[in-house]
């Protein structure tokens, strides 16, 4: 889509070289990577540390150099996509499944930068449902726990008719709510059900986000 592909491709404007990179998941990230490995045959110097082993798939075969995320202590910039982004620039994230590993690769960053198509953008969360990553061991227990604590309906995300799992061996929750007007709360809340391994509010982290519009234009909120 060409919203997705003028929001990905912005981001580049952020990278400098010689900078520690963190790479996002999704198909408006992609762009950034394309954009990110022209770059890089052109000269420029990053390393970087992918967030899921599709990302990881494809900037090995764009030529892009990685990095264990162990080696490093702290990224220059992560670019990421997301499901869902308020005006306070909190986020829902981990359609794709991979909201584990951008929420520790974002956690080390010094600066996120969200990339999105417009219709990403919300005055508040929570159309999107949450995916919350949980155990595979009692998951059937655990999303009792979570429609408990909440009013919400987690649904086990499945794949091929059979349960989606994540690069981490674990299962996602998809859990739909009416709206989410505090996500901090429940961000912390979710997290403390034992079972629960991570989930998709990203609270206070990203730094900008690029919109990129169906008439061709960015806009760059922060
Ligand atoms: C991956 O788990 C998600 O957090 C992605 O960052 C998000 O789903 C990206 O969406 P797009 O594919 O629309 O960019």
């Amino acid at each position: 889509m060409e919203s997705k592909r003028i929001a990905g491709e912005k981001a580049l404007e952020y990278v400098q070289d010689g900078m520690t990179l963190g790479l996002g998941t999704g198909s408006t990230v992609y762009w950034t990577i394309v954009k990110l490995a022209e770059r890089v045959k052109e000269g420029l110097r990053v390393r970087c540390v992918s967030t899921s082993n599709d990302t990881e798939r494809l900037a090995a075969s764009l030529g892009i150099t990685l990095i264990g995320i162990d080696r490093i202590d702290e990224l220059d910039l992560t670019i990421d996509g997301a499901d869902e982004a308020d005006p306070a620039l909190n986020l829902i994230k981990g359609g794709g499944g991979a909201l584990l590993r951008e929420k520790m690769v974002a956690s080390i960053s010094k600066r996120l930068i969200i990339v999105a198509d417009e219709t990403k953008y919300v005055d508040e969360l929570g159309k999107f449902p949450l995916p919350v990553e949980i155990v595979t061991f009692g998951w059937e227990t655990t999303m009792r726990q979570l429609s408990k604590a909440y009013p919400c309906t987690p649904v086990l995300r499945m794949k091929d008719n059979v349960p989606f799992v994540t690069d981490n061996g674990h299962y996602i929750a998809d859990c739909r709510f009416t709206a989410i007007p505090g996500p901090e709360r429940i961000h912390s809340e979710l997290n403390t059900i034992p079972g629960v391994v991570e989930n998709g509010l990203f609270v206070h982290m990203a730094d900008t986000l690029i919109i990129g519009r169906s008439d061709g234009r960015t806009e760059i909120r922060t």
